[in-house]
């Protein structure tokens, strides 16, 4: 049975002696070994570890499709949730081993602001007694009232603004939480919390310029990040922000982003629709407006949105001289359930 041994960033390290056949996140789990996990299915990138130089402890499970992006692959990456043990070896996960785990909390509605045509900004506010940090890019499962479900959406608003959580949501014909939204939604309607979970969150460089390719509403983490740049002191790195979205009335909040360009003088906003471009729009989707041959190779890139979007960003900025490591990125849930 194959050893293998989980380091973390505190310097602790877990055995786990693992099975082949079963995915390697559930005999760590049972094992207590603390793996960050949300999903189980390959998605999310919670579970997400580094393969020691020979990397030959997990492979990919057969037939599992996985978010995993082909650069972080020939990285070492490896999804823990998705992959098997096959031999003994050394996995590195990059957060400490006592870091907490999500909470779940309560939460009441406090506004719900139309700011696109088909989107609306949810703003709820923790119970009182009940607290949740989390990392500008970072999202949670909202429990949708009278639903008996969750859904993941990443917080739009800063840390800062705690005990108020903004999300950014997009409003399907039908769906669990577009309808909720729509319709049956009230002033402080109960709504339960858990997370945080996800890696998408600023690297804290002010060195590098940073470049922010949101698609509809992967718009949301992007924001929560600007903002947290916004208020950390000192110089600010030049910051490019593209976002894209099919006609000019899906654009999400357009007239909060040219405040926060001048909020920000470092930050440059370009607004791209893929029909009916108006006068300031670029035609086209997020990648129209960003001229990939002037970047600067040390760029430190974000990108949210659609799989299709991210992965043309990827290769694009990959194919600019960007190295992987400089490359942060977030897909959405899957819209049909939203
Ligand atoms: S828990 Fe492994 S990818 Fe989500």
């Amino acid at each position: 049975m194959p050893l293998v041994t989980c380091h973390f960033s505190n310097g602790a390290v877990y055995e786990v002696n693992a099975d082949s056949g079963r995915p390697f996140l559930e005999l760590a789990l049972e094992q207590n070994v603390p793996i960050r996990n949300q999903c189980r299915s390959g998605t999310c990138l919670s579970c997400l570890c580094r393969g020691d130089t020979a990397g030959h402890a997990l492979a990919p499970q057969a037939g599992r499709a996985t978010s995993l992006m082909p650069m972080d692959r020939a990285e070492g990456k490896m999804l823990c949730c998705a992959s098997e043990a096959v031999s003994d070896g050394a996995l590195y996960f990059d957060y400490s081993s006592e870091e907490a785990g999500p909470t779940e909390v309560q939460a009441f509605v406090d506004s719900i602001e139309w700011i696109a045509s088909d989107a609306v900004k949810l703003t709820v506010e923790l119970a009182e007694g009940d607290w949740l940090d989390f990392r500008a890019g970072q999202y949670v499962e909202i429990s949708v009232p009278g639903g008996g479900a969750s859904r993941s959406y990443s917080m739009c608003s800063a840390p800062s603004e705690l005990p108020k959580l903004e999300f950014m949501i997009r409003v399907l014909k039908s769906g669990l939480m577009s309808d909720y939204v729509r319709g049956a939604a009230k002033l402080d309607d109960v709504v339960r919390l858990r997370g945080p979970y996800g890696d998408f969150a600023w690297s804290g460089s002010r060195r590098h310029p940073h470049l922010f390719i949101a698609g509809g509403t992967g718009l949301s983490p992007i924001c929560s990040i600007l903002q947290e740049i916004r208020e950390t002191s000192g110089h600010k790195p030049p910051l490019k922000l593209s976002l894209g979205c099919a006609s000019p009335e899906a654009l999400l909040d357009p007239s909060f982003l040219r405040r926060l360009e001048t909020w920000m003088p470092t930050l440059e906003v370009n607004l791209c629709v893929e029909s009916g471009a108006q006068n300031g729009h670029v035609n086209g989707n997020a990648l129209a407006s960003i001229d990939f041959d002037a970047l600067a190779p040390d760029t430190q890139a974000y990108i949210c949105g659609p799989e299709g979007l991210i992965n043309a960003a990827i290769d694009r900025l990959l194919a600019a001289g960007l190295i992987p490591e400089n490359i942060h990125y977030e897909r959405f849930v899957a819209s049909g359930i939203a």
